[in-house]
């Protein structure tokens, strides 16, 4: 489950733990956070919101030993809420005891580098998550938002350190075709972000792709859920992490792991 959505809009953090139980009742066992998740919409400097948040919310359900949480580093916010980078090895080094905190765990499951910074080099960057690794203060590295290039440097530096691409793929979105192959060679998983098409489309995925629509109709679930076992059939490698704030969404996406879709129908989705 991606957590994003868990905050970001006024009126969702009532809906956070009701959602998180009830992704952790469906099975759910990855939750996707980032250290500057949080507060978009509101337009607030605070950082670190949604990581506190799953931290606090699988602490009180007294689930953080069961679950396996992914966290980023390499974004940051401006004062007015905006987006900006700092890929530096300074700023990895230092803000992982930041998501230690917050997520009120010793050692991170996966630590992900959130998005490739054009002012510093990669392999600075990929250094540092190395550094990071090797303080035992993750088990895992990830890379998110990298080209084929990027990812054979970070494997490069990181090794067996490195497990999984995180990069956007669904229905609307398909640009990263070749970083998915390029995970099947190597052996990495690929985490879909936004696999519904991300916060403001998912709702209107049978409408916008009218074929997941037309399966969905036909086998009598939702099309998100179609969207969902098609991105499974894509690659054994390829995880999708769907957002939700509501419980009903995550609910009805985590069905999808069960749903095998017949020949006939795949034939009919894009
Ligand atoms: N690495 C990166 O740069 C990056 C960028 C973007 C996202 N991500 C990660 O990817 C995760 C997912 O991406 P996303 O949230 O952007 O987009 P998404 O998963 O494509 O869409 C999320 C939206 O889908 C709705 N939804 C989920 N399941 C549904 C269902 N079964 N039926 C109807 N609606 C459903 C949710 O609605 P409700 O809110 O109403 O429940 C939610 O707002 C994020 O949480 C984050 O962890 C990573």
């Amino acid at each position: 489950m991606g957590c994003l959505a868990l905050e970001n809009r006024p009126g969702h953090l009532e809906r956070a733990e009701p959602t998180v139980r009830a992704a952790l009742a469906a099975g759910i066992t990855l939750f996707d956070t980032g250290n500057s998740y949080g507060n978009a919409v509101h337009g607030s400097a605070a950082f670190g919101v949604n990581e506190a948040l799953v931290g606090e919310l699988l602490g009180r359900l007294g689930v953080a030993a069961k679950v396996f949480v992914a966290t980023k580093t390499g974004h940051i916010r401006t004062p007015e809420g905006g987006w900006d980078l700092d890929g530096s090895a300074g700023y990895i080094r230092k803000s992982v005891d930041g998501s230690l905190r917050r997520l009120g765990v010793e050692q991170i499951d996966l630590y992900q580098h959130h998005r490739p910074d054009p002012k510093v080099d990669y392999a600075e960057s990929m250094g540092a998550l190395r550094e990071v690794f090797e303080a035992g203060k993750a088990r895992m590295i990830g890379i998110s938002n990298a080209n084929p290039a990027q990812i054979l440097l970070a494997r490069e530096v990181l090794g067996d350190a490195l497990v999984a691409v995180q990069n956007e793929y669904s229905p609307a979105f398909r640009t990263s075709e070749p970083e998915l192959a390029l995970c099947e060679r190597l052996g990495l998983s690929f985490l879909a972000f936004s696999p519904l098409g991300g916060m403001g489309a998912a709702r209107r995925l049978g409408q916008a792709h009218e074929s997941f629509g037309a399966v969905a109709a036909d086998l009598g679930v939702s099309p998100q859920q179609v969207c969902l076992a098609w991105l499974r059939t894509r690659s054994t490698e390829l995880i999708p992490i769907p957002g939700a704030s509501r419980p009903e969404s995550i609910a009805d996406s985590a069905l999808a792991a069960e749903l095998e879709l017949p020949a006939e129908y795949l034939q009919r989705l894009p």
